[in-house]
């Protein structure tokens, strides 16, 4: 595929990857297998999904070689700590059977706890000069907790995956990053966390938003595809989930069209400056933060 983006040590990976947050166990490696057969060499996963084995699978099932994929997963916060991320790190590659992993990222940073932070990200940077992973990064990490790491630790993370979608964009976030030479990866990507059930009621689908469907209309193209090509056309990394195959499809169908300068900054003025998704400095459900990650 064209339009490779390059990581700050010089790693390549295609800009869509499948997202498979929130898909069930079940559905997921049939639709790893999926996208896979239409294009995406790029995948992203967590240990906190619990389908980690199951993309593995659907790696392994689609006969594509595995040093095709861009292959992205996530240490969990109850994995934090220097010994305990290493050893979340042999809880993943168990799980989907493959001995390394392309991109590794912290899932959230954990501002009460940020040594603990500092010390898992000091064990990715271990996995990394030992060539278990070949990039490193973070997740949801604003500019304060960035500044944070980048005082305490020596490798910039290669990677900020951060909600980001015409509704909510950090463009606060997106400009450290871009300070640092971090890729900005845009979970979320075509808003599913505006419609997603379970995640507080007045919710404005931004799949629905009049500026995103009269582009749409005059570009021929669907809602989800004119939201992946404005993440494309930003220099963004986006990893759209979905479990049905012709979305799968559709939302990789975005290289044939452009977005004029007219339609990008009409995308970019609906920013509300309101997240949708958990605030990464706000207290966290203890059952989630201290859930266990199974061995296997
Ligand atoms: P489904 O898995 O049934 O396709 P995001 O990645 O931005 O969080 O969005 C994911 C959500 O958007 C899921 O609910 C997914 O449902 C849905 N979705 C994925 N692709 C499309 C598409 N092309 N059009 C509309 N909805 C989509």
């Amino acid at each position: 595929m064209t339009n490779e983006l390059t990581l700050n040590n010089g790693v390549t990976l295609p800009p869509i990857g499948l997202g498979v947050y929130q898909s069930p166990p079940e559905e997921t490696s049939a639709a790893v297998e999926a996208a896979l057969k239409v294009g995406y060499r790029h995948i992203d996963t967590a240990a906190a999904y619990g389908n980690e084995r199951q993309v593995g699978e659907g790696i392994r099932n689609s006969g594509v070689d595995r040093d095709e994929v861009f292959l992205e997963t996530k240490i969990w916060v109850s994995d934090y700590g220097y010994d305990e991320t290493l050893h979340a790190f042999d809880k993943a590659t168990r799980k989907l059977g493959f001995d390394t992993v392309d991109l590794l990222i912290l899932h959230q940073p954990a501002p009460d706890r940020f040594d603990q932070t500092v010390g898992a990200y000091n064990a990715l940077e271990r996995l990394l000069a030992d060539g278990k992973v070949r990039a490193i990064g973070v997740s949801n990490f604003m500019r304060h907790h960035l500044d944070n790491l980048l005082a305490r630790t020596e490798i910039v993370p290669a990677v900020n995956q951060i909600e980001c979608h015409p509704y909510f964009s950090q463009p606060d976030v997106q400009a450290v990053n871009a300070e640092h030479g971090i890729l900005t990866q845009a979970w979320s990507p075509i808003g599913g966390i505006t419609f997603y059930p379970g995640w507080g009621e007045h919710r404005t689908n931004v799949l629905e938003d009049d500026t995103v469907t009269s582009i749409a209309g005059a570009t021929g193209k669907s809602p989800a595809q004119v939201l992946l090509r404005w993440q494309l056309q930003h220099g963004r990394s986006a990893i759209p989930k979905s479990t049905n195959p012709g979305r799968i499809a559709q939302n990789f169908d975005v290289f044939d069209f452009e977005l004029t300068d007219q339609q990008m900054t009409a995308l970019d003025g609906l920013d509300t400056g309101e997240r949708n998704g958990p605030d990464p400095d706000g207290p966290m459900r203890k059952d989630i933060a201290e859930r266990t990650i199974p061995e296997d």
